[in-house]
Parts: C-alpha cells; structure tokens; sequence
C-alpha cells in the first residue's frame, strides 16, 4: 500500500509550464528545496514545485511504514511518489533527485518511464551499494535506533557539506532537517538504499532530457560518476557547481538554481 506523503510546493495548479518534481537525500527531508521554492524567479515562469517528504521524514513524519523490513525497496518510495502525482492529477512531470532522491527517481522511472517530460540527477550515482558500504548501512541503521537522527547527522555532516561551505548557519540547517525525521524514517531509508539495484543498465534507455548536476567538491558522488552518467544518457547535459560539495542546491544556491532554470527553459511541451 503506497503511503499518503507530505509535500512542500510552489506555483500553481495547472501551471503553464510544467510540474517538477523534487525527492530529497538522506538524512534530510523536502525543505532541502527551500531555496528552489523559496526564491522568487528559482523557476522559469509557470512551472510548479511539488517536493515530498518520504515515509517518515520531515512532513511525513506521522506516516507509518507499513512495509515489513525485510521487504523494503526503492520501489515502496516511488510508488509513494507515483501515488501523490495520482492523487494531484499530474499525469507527467520533470522528476529529479538528489542522491538518495536520485536512487527513488530511477525507481520511479523503472516503473513509470512515461511520466518523464525529463529528468534531474543530482549527486547521485547509477551503481548499487558495494558489501562494505552495506557493512556501514547496519551500523547506521543500529546508529540511528540506538542514538537517533542528531548522531546521523554527525556522522553524514562532514562528508555532506564541501571544504569551503563549514559555516555553522549551514550545518545548523542540515541538523535540524536530520533531526525532524524519525529513527525509523532513516532506519527505512538506510534498508532501501543498501538494497537498491544497479541502475547502470537504465542510462542508455533514459529518452527524456536529463540533467545531470554535481557539486565540484562532492566526495560522495564525485564529478566522475556525473561525467560517466551524462556520457551514457542519450540526451544528458551535465553542470558541475564550482565550491560545492554533496548539496549543491544549498551551499550554492544561486549557482543551483541558474542550472535548473536554463534546464527546464529547455524543455518544450
Ligand atoms: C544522500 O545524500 O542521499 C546519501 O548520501 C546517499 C547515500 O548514502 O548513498
């Protein structure tokens, strides 16, 4: 059963443009697209955001997951997704995400291509998780039992933020996301990560307009693993933002913004 989400949005219904979709990375929640909803002129005029929050993140703290551990996917978060465009009457839109949002995006695309007026990849990779990093994902997941979400942020903090963007008012801000999600929320995440599939194979059949888009600092997903996704992605363009590291989108908003602007002013109905 797909889970009733909580999102954050701006613009409006049946907005000339288009929709964008919007899926958050871990251990944040969707108002890490404040920037994109909040500034005026983020988005070219006419296009709406809808950004939700994952089953026990953020808005969507409240929503239980109802899926038994041992059978949790990427797919739960894409159906969740696919239900509340169902239920907003959007049939197709741009859909991207950032990293963990990424992985969710290509789930979303393998079971509905179709929905895609273009897609947005941002400091994400294709490749599943190797065995050590699903050796740190258990210890993670007992982490975030044990001591909750404020002592995953400290561990994912250092490697979230670049070198020249460690200002407390950012790091303050990615801790209070971390912290307004459940230990379950995150638990939740870290099982559908760890066994997400190898999404290398889905690049070549990914038809739609595609931005791929990485921070130039970015120890988590290097500019590397974009380049290499933009070169198999039939119609891919590739920015890098320069003095970013993993969260592009709010260490260098501007930057951010301008990128995803020109992108969508690109796409035609
Ligand atoms: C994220 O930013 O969503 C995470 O770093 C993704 C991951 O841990 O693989």
């Amino acid at each position: 059963m797909p889970a009733e989400l909580s999102y954050v949005e701006s613009g409006v219904e049946h907005a000339p443009g288009g929709t964008l979709v919007l899926l958050h990375g871990f251990p944040l929640n969707a108002d890490m697209w404040e920037p994109v909803q909040k500034t005026p002129g983020a988005l070219p005029g006419g296009w709406r955001l809808i950004a939700p929050h994952f089953r026990g993140f953020g808005g969507s703290t409240g929503v239980p997951d109802t899926t038994p551990e041992d059978q949790r996917s990427m797919d739960d978060y894409a159906a969740d997704v696919e239900a509340l465009l169902d239920a907003l009457h959007v049939h197709r839109a741009v859909i991207g995400g950032l990293s963990m949002g990424g992985y969710a995006a290509f789930a979303l695309f393998r079971r509905a291509a179709a929905r895609f007026r273009g897609m947005i990849l941002a400091d994400t990779r294709p490749q599943p998780d190797s065995e050590d990093a699903r050796a740190g994902r258990l210890r993670m997941i007992e982490l975030a039992h044990r001591e909750g979400p404020r002592a995953i942020a400290d561990q994912m903090l250092p490697k979230l933020i670049g070198p020249q963007n460690r200002r407390l008012d950012l790091e303050n801000r990615l801790r209070s996301m971390a912290a307004a999600n459940t230990p379950d929320g995150l638990a939740g995440a870290l099982q559908r990560m760890m066994r997400r599939p190898d999404s290398t194979p889905l690049l070549g059949t990914i038809a739609c307009p595609t931005l791929v888009v990485v921070g130039s600092e970015d120890v988590l997903t290097p500019p590397q693993v974009a380049r290499e996704m933009q070169r198999q992605i039939p119609r891919a363009r590739l920015e890098i933002i320069e003095a970013a590291g993993h969260v592009p989108n709010l260490e260098q908003p501007e930057a951010f913004n301008v990128a995803l602007s020109r992108f969508l002013a690109s796409i035609t109905r």
